[in-house]
């Protein structure tokens, strides 16, 4: 793949000051740099005032949620078109938290992915096993379980031009990171499945990693020739982390 990408995940984090000061840095320190694709994914309410921010950049809008509604008596909710209105490119479907602490089951997880598409938006699919799974070794049972939910309704076809991220639940605001040959084989197993599914069409996914992602361990993590780009959380509210986890990303794929 031609870009890196790297998503920065505010999760529920941020205010308009954060926004003005973070956007100003970002786009100052990351002049010159081409070839990494950078998405910052605020709580919907700054959503707005990002892409104001950005306007002038190559950084992306992202959001964090979508509903599985078009529109109607739904208090509350956003939907696939109204991220399109305002600019919104990727949006985080799947992620662990919203699994976990919003009961949100596969089936719900898929009908989003459908509606993304539908509107010609980028679904960042979040996947990854439980800390027991992984003790069981059942990493890729999961993984290949999330994405046939979606596969064997929709199709194969469907997973062109997606994201998905390999976000291991055990290692998500932790510190524990998983380890950088581990996360490879899981991410050329996606691959791969979606590839034996849908062939030839495997390159167009993007393949990212997530879960306590520091400017420390970035490196390591994108020599690894499936880890596409990071979905990173905690470590993109410090400016200076984040920057450098960019640049990173930009030299490791470059040199690829
Ligand atoms: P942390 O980087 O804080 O572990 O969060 C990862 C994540 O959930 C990104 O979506």
């Amino acid at each position: 793949m031609a870009h890196a990408l790297v998503i920065g995940n505010w999760k529920l984090n941020g205010s308009l000051h954060l926004v003005s000061t973070m956007l100003f840095d970002l786009q100052y320190a990351l002049r010159g740099i081409q070839n990494c694709k950078v998405v910052i994914a605020p709580p919907v309410i700054y959503l707005g005032n990002v892409k104001q921010a950005i306007c002038d950049s190559f950084i992306e809008l992202g959001a964090q949620n979508v509903d599985i509604h078009a529109s109607g008596a739904f208090t509350g909710e956003i939907s696939s078109a109204m991220l399109k209105d305002i600019g919104v490119k990727y949006v985080i479907i799947g992620h662990s938290e919203r699994r976990i602490l919003h009961s949100e089951t596969d089936q719900v997880i898929a009908r989003k992915f459908y509606m993304l598409k539908k509107e010609g938006l980028i679904p960042v699919l979040c996947i990854g096993e439980t800390e027991a799974e992984y003790q069981e070794g059942k990493t890729k049972e999961a993984c290949a379980r999330q994405i046939d939910v979606i596969m064997h309704v929709q199709g194969s076809e469907v997973f062109n031009d997606v994201v998905v991220a390999y976000e291991p639940i055990w290692a998500i605001g932790t510190g524990k990171s998983a380890h950088p040959e581990q996360v490879q084989e899981v991410h050329s197993f996606i691959r791969t499945y979606i590839t034996q599914k849908n062939a030839n069409k495997a390159s167009l996914v993007t393949i990212q990693y997530g879960g306590s992602v520091t400017s420390k361990n970035a490196e390591a993590l994108l020599a690894q020739p499936d880890i596409d780009g990071l979905l990173v959380g905690s470590a993109c509210l410090n400016i200076e982390s984040f920057i450098e986890i960019i640049r990173l990303a930009a030299k490791q794929k470059q040199v690829a």
